[in-house]
């Protein structure tokens, strides 16, 4: 009955080395055994990838090519409109291919020498210290499978085009991955479970769905909305709140569905100065304090 909230699928390894991945019933690939079997051989790479040796190349098929081709075009035109300077900037000098999916070893060449960010492969759902833990070395964990060819707009789960056009692109501009790697230092600060998912939920409401004041019109920099061929058309007519660390460590979200709440910068020193500084300075206790000023 939570199948609807289930946001990554789980990923079980086996007694006898393999692993699966556990589809939804009404994940879009759930029928399709090739691109299931394909799923646990993805997901497998990441459980047998140890970090300093190269990502192991994930194998696609031609549709799934497609995929990245359609929608690198159509997100294109969507970012041209709604995404910030900074980003466009960042994806122009990243210069992912347009054509292929690219494989997460190249993602890291191009992107280290912009701003020293590399991948990591993720099979699913990653542990909230660790995903946020190694921002703080440069690293960014990643899924490496895409959704569906069925339903190229749409995909339950935050697959490869998410990781990489949503957030390689933001990596690739030194201010934003300057704010990662401060949300990764405050992760490591945090000792309790409530500090980091405060720490968490002002990244989910920044680096994920961030959206910014400029040039006089609403445009967005979190990679959850950049990657998303909906979404994108639907941020500025949400419920767009000024930037509040309280209530963006506070509000609860919802993943499975479009985010409706939005928290707006009015300026990328705006965000720095809010949430940068705060990420620099965040412990336990200064955190207790933002929580009770929320209540
Ligand atoms: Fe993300």
């Amino acid at each position: 009955m939570f199948e609807e909230a289930q946001y990554f699928a789980p990923v079980a390894a086996q007694e006898d080395g393999s692993v699966v991945v556990e589809l939804a019933a009404s994940h879009p690939g759930f029928a399709d055994t090739v691109y299931r079997a394909r799923r646990n051989a993805i997901a497998g790479l990441a459980v047998n990838h140890r970090r300093g040796t190269p990502i192991p190349a994930a194998e696609y098929s031609e549709e799934e090519h497609e995929v990245w081709a359609l929608v690198t075009r159509e997100l294109a035109v969507k970012h041209a409109k709604y995404a910030t300077a900074e980003y466009l900037d960042g994806a122009a000098q990243l210069g992912l291919p347009k054509e292929r999916i690219p494989q997460l070893e190249e993602v890291s060449r191009l992107l280290e020498p912009l701003t020293g960010f590399r991948y990591l492969p993720a099979a699913g759902l990653v542990p909230l210290r660790d995903f946020y833990g190694v921002l703080a070395e440069g690293f960014f964990h990643s899924t490496q499978y895409i959704r569906h060819h069925s339903v190229p707009f749409y995909t339950p789960e935050p697959d490869v085009v998410h990781e990489v056009i949503g957030h390689a692109n933001a990596l690739a501009v030194p201010r934003y991955a300057a704010l990662y790697h401060l949300a990764g230092q405050a992760a490591r600060r945090v000792e309790s479970e409530e500090a980091l998912e405060f720490v968490s939920k002002v990244f989910w409401f920044t680096m994920e769905f961030g959206v910014m004041a400029e040039g006089g019109e609403l445009r967005a920099y979190g990679a959850g909305i950049l990657s998303s061929y909906g979404e994108i058309e639907e941020f500025r007519g949400m419920d767009v709140r000024p930037l509040d660390l309280s209530a963006m460590g506070t509000t609860h979200y919802d993943i499975t569905k479009y985010q409706d709440v939005l928290f707006r910068a009015e300026s990328l020193q705006h965000l720095e100065d809010v949430v940068g500084d705060f990420w620099a300075t965040c412990d336990d206790d200064s955190i207790a304090k933002l929580i009770a000023a929320d209540i």
